[in-house]
């Protein structure tokens, strides 16, 4: 039947621990998860031993550019790059072009995606001076995950760069509010001081620490405020994790962190990639990816998002700081989590905790985010012991580059189930694009 599978005798990875069993996926739903039962009759049953069996993968922040934008990438390729990483379920950001401002623009990105989406999908609402008031009526539409405010410039020209703008978005409608937060008064002083040939070494100068603190510890003030529930995109300064930790506002305040950031570093990251490694915010020290580490292994950082950012190589090769911000990474989450994995300083079930439960819990995500039974049957067949450098043949954005090409990489996704079917196998889709709206309990 259609979403029958039985996957047998892998070690199944999930927040609370791992162990071998096997997952029994009826109808599209897990209908049990345990050690030595045998397969129903005609069931069809995928070979899991020696791998490990993740819950589909939740990518809370990507960058798809569908209206607009295709020739970066669109709807289509950008959920194949997220399947091909095990990513069954993304919640894609509102700047293309248009940015998603209204209920009909959001519709529309629902009714491109539907068909030709090979994973779950949702979208986020850009946040104006103009729609503020508004937000709130919109924000539980079908397939609409919640608000995002960019307090601080990035691609596109959504900005709420001030107070009172932002306390009117937080008091419009209850879902979490998703924010890129860097200050953009600090920002523009600081663009205008940078001196003509400017190497992007400097990108993390420029956008510098006192930047993202200020922006974040003013979000927080008015989260405070107004008792809005909000989460803060991509953290990229140990100051901020501090932050974080000492206000300790509970639920009131979730936060991410990119692969990007836990895994490059500057400046050596710009010597070797020049601006395919520039994105907002930047990618800082060492000492910033410790913070980051630690964060993301205490809690204070709740789940990953890959700001899959996708731009032409051509865009990129712009003289800094023309040159568009942004890195491709929806495909590559779980292999480089896994490095994390191998050094020691983190645990395979903080790898299901981040990329799964994590961003399940943040956005309210309904049968998403475990290997349970009643959860939706997504999951993600990995082989540890295959390893090898990264080839560029593998990864299906559009961008046609990634910062981890080359590196040697474990655990690359084998096959992907979504529902209950392998869409996914061979580096290649295994069948048509079975993507729907994710639904949300809030
Ligand atoms: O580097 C970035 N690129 N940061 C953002 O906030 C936006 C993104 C994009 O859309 O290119």
């Amino acid at each position: 039947m259609i979403g029958d599978l039985f996957v047998r005798g892998g070690k199944v990875v999930r927040a609370n621990g791992a162990q071998t069993a096997d997952v029994w996926i009826r109808g599209g739903r897990v209908a049990a998860v345990a050690a030595g039962v045998p397969p129903p009759p005609d069931c069809a049953v995928l070979e899991a031993a020696d791998c490990l069996v993740f819950p589909g993968l939740i990518d809370p922040q990507v960058h798809f550019r569908e209206p607009g934008l295709e020739h970066k990438e669109d709807l289509a390729s950008g959920a194949l790059a997220a399947i091909g990483g095990g990513v069954t379920a993304f919640c894609e950001m509102p700047n293309t072009r248009p940015s998603t401002t209204t209920r009909e623009l959001l519709a529309d990105k629902v009714s491109r995606a539907t068909g030709r989406s090979a994973a779950d999908f949702a979208f986020f609402l850009g946040a104006t001076a103009q729609n503020a008031d508004r937000l709130g009526e919109w924000e539980d539409d079908p397939g609409c995950v919640g608000i995002k405010v960019f307090m601080g410039s990035s691609t596109g020209d959504l900005l709420v760069p001030d107070d009172p703008t932002v306390e009117r978005v937080l008091r419009s409608g209850k879902s979490r509010v998703a924010v890129h937060a860097e200050d953009d008064y600090r920002l523009k002083e600081r663009y205008a001081a940078l001196p003509p040939d400017s190497s992007p070494v400097v990108h993390p100068e420029v956008r510098d620490v006192e930047c993202a603190l200020r922006a974040t510890r003013r979000l927080l003030d008015l989260a405070e405020k107004t008792g809005r529930r909000v989460h803060v995109l991509h953290v990229s300064t140990a100051e901020e994790v501090a932050l974080l930790k000492e206000r300790d506002l509970g639920d009131l305040v979730t936060a991410e962190v990119t692969p990007n950031h836990l895994f490059l570093t500057a400046p050596e990251c710009y010597r070797t990639h020049a601006t395919l490694a520039q994105m907002n915010p930047p990618v800082r020290d060492e000492r910033h990816r410790q913070a980051l580490r630690q964060g993301l292994v205490d809690g204070v950082l709740t789940c990953i998002g890959s700001d899959h950012a996708p731009h032409t190589l051509a865009e990129k090769g712009k003289p800094f700081p023309d040159s568009p911000s942004g890195i491709p990474g929806v495909q590559t989450i779980l292999p480089l989590l896994l490095i994390g994995v191998r050094e020691g300083w983190l645990s395979l079930a903080d790898v299901a905790r981040v990329t799964t439960t994590g961003p399940a819990r943040v956005w309210g995500l309904v049968g998403k985010g475990d290997l349970a039974p009643g959860y939706d049957g997504d999951l993600v067949v990995v082989d540890p012991q295959q390893r090898g450098p990264l080839p560029l043949s593998w990864l299906h954005s559009r961008a046609g580059y990634s910062p981890y090409v080359g590196w040697a990489l474990a655990g690359w996704p084998r096959q992907v189930v979504l529902r209950g079917e392998v869409v996914y196998q061979d580096h290649a889709l295994a069948g048509p694009a079975r993507g729907r709206p994710l639904r949300f309990s809030r």
